[in-house]
């Protein structure tokens, strides 16, 4: 295969749902000429309420199915994927899989300056420790507050983005954090960045947010520069759209996130793969 033919194969995205288009769309704005094929598993979503047996084997089957879209690259944009199925799923592959936790808490550390950095995710990647354990493998002088927020995720699929409901929630929900003075907070989940908003308002402009979809992006770039996969031209990208379930409400939202319609989605049966 050549250099280019290499480039052209396209970067491989899933997660459980829409929520995985935050981290589509930062991959799109950062690297415009790469072809993605994003798989949304949205007959099973929610991940974040299941177990760490039920969601590894999800991931599995995720990643199955874009290996069969020849990708050189898979993005797991799913915290909850990440932070419980990752490191046992990837072992079995020989493709590199890069998942949302490890660009999350490298970008903790190097924000946090008083050493006090605050975790919110869904039940399944707060209880799986995985944000705290990367950030203290790294730095064990960093002191992690993980908190579970799960209301959120419902919160931002109803779309009650900037309602006071979500503001007293999310005030409830983060008082936790703001009593113990961290200077950082990592969105640990693929909906918390479109609550920025409200969070950053409810935590003060003392805390830092740290969005894992933007650092995300930034690990692909490098990591593809670095093996000369990168594909620059930009021209004839191809996006493809698959879902577990009818397509309908996807297709709506996907332009939210990635600023363009998008006609083809196209339903899977990913108990296949
Ligand atoms: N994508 C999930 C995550 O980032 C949130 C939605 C879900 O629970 O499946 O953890």
């Amino acid at each position: 295969m050549t250099d280019e033919q290499r480039q052209n194969r396209p970067i491989g995205i899933f997660d459980s749902g829409v929520g995985g288009l935050t981290v589509a769309a930062e991959v799109m704005r950062l690297l415009p000429g790469e072809n993605i094929v994003y798989f949304g598993d949205v007959g099973r979503y929610p991940y974040g309420g299941r177990s760490r047996e039920i969601i590894t084997g999800f991931t599995r089957q995720n990643i199955n199915f874009l290996l069969d879209h020849n990708v050189k690259y898979v993005i797991a944009a799913c915290n909850s994927a990440s932070a419980v199925a990752l490191e046992a799923v990837s072992e079995e592959y020989d493709i590199d899989i890069l998942g949302v936790i490890e660009p999350g808490a490298k970008a903790a550390i190097s924000y946090s300056k008083n050493k006090r950095v605050g975790i919110i995710g869904t039940r399944a990647t707060i209880d799986s420790d995985s944000y705290a354990k990367a950030i203290q493998r790294r730095n064990e002088n960093i002191k992690v507050f993980s908190l579970a927020c799960p209301l959120f995720v419902p919160l931002v699929e109803e779309a009650y983005i900037e309602k006071e409901a979500t503001y007293l929630i999310a005030r409830d929900y983060l008082k936790t954090l703001i009593d113990v003075d961290i200077d950082t907070l990592v969105l640990g989940c693929t909906h918390y960045p479109l609550l920025k908003k409200v969070i950053g308002t409810v935590m003060g402009d003392g805390v830092r947010l740290v969005d894992s979809a933007e650092e995300t992006a930034r690990e692909v770039a490098s990591v593809l520069s670095v093996r000369n996969l990168l594909r620059t031209a930009t021209d004839d990208v191809t996006l493809k759209f698959y879902v577990s379930d009818v397509p309908d409400r996807f297709s709506q939202v996907v332009k939210h996130f990635v600023g363009r319609n998008i006609n083809n989605v196209t339903r899977v049966d990913i108990t296949r793969y």
